[in-house]
């Protein structure tokens, strides 16, 4: 079976793809020679995912799934949620970002927040959704050099290092994006 992973971002293929059975195929934009801007303007994690794998499927007729992943931050009321990649202006700058997050926060002693991913899958015309988060605070100031976006001030539940802080192989235990991925891959694995 082939199915689309709505992405460009070769770590998140790789991520998957060891975890699943040999039936399953993943493909990515690439290979299905999908360049399109594909719309992200949804007002939610759910309404995005669904528009990205429903472009896929509209466009090129595949079966696909996609993600879509925010920061919610509890003191200013779930920021930036479903804007994270460009909280700070349409350049998505990581950097710019996280200093606008540090700022907001600024002599604020609740920090708690959690990152959700939600992934749709549409799969023989039918609509699935898989969801993940994981909680955690926003450190008081940069921590570590690992991983990307908001992994340098976020300091998941029960550890006192930052996503950043973490090896990879340990972040991708916990993360919201791989509680996702794996009840996808459950799911994956329970119909062939
Ligand atoms: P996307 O939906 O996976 O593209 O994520 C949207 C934005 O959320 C990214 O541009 C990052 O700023 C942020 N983000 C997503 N996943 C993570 C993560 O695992 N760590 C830190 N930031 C993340």
């Amino acid at each position: 079976m082939n199915i689309v992973f709505a992405t460009n971002n070769k770590n998140k293929i790789k991520e998957i793809t060891p975890l699943l059975d040999s039936k399953i195929k993943i493909l990515s934009l690439k290979d299905i020679s999908c360049f399109d801007n594909i719309p992200e303007t949804g007002n939610s994690l759910k309404e995005n995912a669904f528009l990205k794998a429903n472009f896929v499927k509209q466009h090129y007729n595949y079966d696909c799934f996609a993600d879509d992943t925010g920061l919610f931050i509890d003191y200013i009321n779930g920021e930036p949620g479903v804007y994270s990649a460009r909280y700070a202006g349409e350049d998505g700058n990581s950097k710019k970002n996280i200093e606008k997050v540090l700022q907001k926060l600024n002599g604020v002693d609740n920090r708690k927040a959690h990152f959700t991913t939600v992934i749709s899958l549409i799969l023989n015309d039918k609509y699935f959704f898989f969801d993940g988060s994981v909680y955690g605070r926003i450190s008081l100031k940069i921590k570590g050099d690992k991983g990307f976006g908001y992994d340098p001030v976020f300091i998941p539940d029960g550890y006192d290092i930052s996503f950043a802080q973490m090896p990879l192989s340990e972040k991708n235990k916990i993360s919201h994006r791989a509680i996702a991925i794996k009840k996808l891959i459950k799911f994956f694995n329970s119909i062939i």
